[in-house]
């Protein structure tokens, strides 16, 4: 048995022919050749941006034929694939959507009630390894936050999420306007600036509640007092030291949370994404973005 890890995949096809972007491009065969000795007991973990599930239908719950396609493809590789959320994914349709405004507003006006029923559900959620997952197909799953999952018997703590950089010029949000024209006149009035739109394009569940966080440090504090190691720690974003040691010098939140789980658990290796890079930055800390490596 074995665990691979790799980074953002940004959804299933890849974007450009430059582009190391797309499940299906990094993982066909060619790309991904150690697949031909792999079988479902095997794992692939990707650090989040995993992008998947990506689209918003306003009239029907249900994956583009595109994702479809995607996801019935990986379903069919010969290894399990897990992620951890990112900052580029549909919470909504991944979790469950939270957001009453905007299944309250025009937007989703033309949604059945059993549509938003299933809209406020998300995948199916189960337990799995010590932790919770959503099943997109039954070896494609999402690690919720703030567990600690047995995987091919080693504890991996997964921790997803991450703060998005390109909204700049802020969040449209659909449940504020009255009707479509004035969400389009809106719309039309930010083109060329950088923002995204609150349902489609943009989630506020990208960072972690207080709640999951707590959860996540709760999780991590029982497992060292009964002197745990974590043996592989999979999140989305870089604690702070990292980020700072790499030259970025806002550090939010959730890497400053992350930071401080370095005091509450003893650990062997941390992976991360969402940084766009392949390094190995400290000792035992790898950012990762196409590159797939073997860890156990
Ligand atoms: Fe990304």
């Amino acid at each position: 048995m074995a665990i691979f890890v790799t980074g953002d995949t940004h959804g299933g096809q890849k974007h450009g022919w430059m582009s190391v972007d797309g499940f299906m491009h990094r993982f066909n065969t060619e790309s991904f050749p150690e697949q031909k000795e792999l079988s479902k007991t095997d794992y692939v973990v990707i650090c989040g941006d995993f992008g998947g599930v990506w689209d918003t239908n306003r009239f029907e719950v249900k994956e583009s034929p595109a994702e479809k396609d995607a996801l019935d493809w990986l379903e069919r590789k010969p290894f399990t694939t897990l992620f951890i959320p990112g900052n580029h994914e549909n919470y909504d349709r991944l979790m469950g959507c939270k957001n009453e405004a905007l299944m309250d507003s025009w937007f989703y006006a033309k949604l059945p009630a059993a549509e938003k029923k299933k809209l406020r559900q998300g995948y199916p959620r189960k337990q799995w390894h010590g932790g919770f997952v959503r099943e997109l197909r039954p070896s494609v799953l999402m690690l919720e936050r703030g567990y600690i999952f047995v995987i091919d018997g080693k504890y991996c703590f997964a921790f997803g999420g991450a703060g998005s950089h390109d909204i700049q010029d802020g969040i449209l949000d659909p449940a504020c306007f009255p009707d479509e024209a004035s969400f389009k006149e809106a719309y039309k009035a930010k083109r060329g600036q950088m923002f995204r739109v609150r349902g489609i394009s943009w989630w506020d569940e990208e960072m972690p509640s207080l709640e999951e966080m707590e959860r996540g440090r709760r999780t991590l504090q029982a497992f060292a007092e009964k002197q745990g190691t974590i043996d592989l720690v999979f999140t989305h974003d870089a604690p702070a030291s990292d980020k700072l040691y790499m030259g970025y010098s806002e550090i939010d939140e959730l890497s400053r949370f992350l930071e401080s789980l370095k005091d509450v658990m003893h650990y062997g290796k941390w992976f991360y994404g969402h940084l766009h890079d392949n390094r190995r930055v400290f000792e035992n800390h790898y950012l990762l973005y196409e590159q797939i490596v073997q860890i156990g």
